[in-house]
């Protein structure tokens, strides 16, 4: 029994470590057109490196700099913000978006 139980606390731990390890960077859905680092190359749309706070470079964008909003609603629809967009992805998930901007912040 003794035996049994610490077989049982060696898989759950197991799985517990696997958890962080296994789940992708918020951002690793963005990576197949941005790049996301500080080399700032252009891929199929423009670097994310440090775009918290900069200006939007898309044509027909019309917010000042990406802030938590600003790219709440890119992420949520990008044709709202600009109807050029050419940016077809989108995060319909609000606790994903929250995510993907928690990380976007930290390029830098
Ligand atoms: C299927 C390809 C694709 C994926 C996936 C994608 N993007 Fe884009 N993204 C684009 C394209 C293309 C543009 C250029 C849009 C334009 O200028 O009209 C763009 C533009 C942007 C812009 C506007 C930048 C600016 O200043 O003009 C932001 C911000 C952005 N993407 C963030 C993201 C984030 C964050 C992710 C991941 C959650 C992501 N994108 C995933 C293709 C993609």
């Amino acid at each position: 029994m003794k035996r049994m139980m610490m077989v049982l606390v060696v898989m759950a731990a197991g799985l517990w470590m696997a958890g962080p390890v296994m789940a992708s960077s918020p951002l690793s859905a963005c990576k197949s057109c941005h790049d996301i680092s500080a080399t700032k190359k252009s891929v199929m749309g423009p670097p994310l490196f440090g775009i918290m706070g900069a200006k939007p470079v898309g044509a027909g964008i019309t917010v000042a700099v990406w802030d938590d909003k600003t790219m709440d609603q890119w992420l949520l629809d990008s044709k709202k913000v600009s109807s050029q967009s050419k940016m077809v992805y989108k995060v319909a998930d609000g606790a994903k978006r929250a995510a993907i901007i928690a990380a976007l912040k930290d390029l830098k």
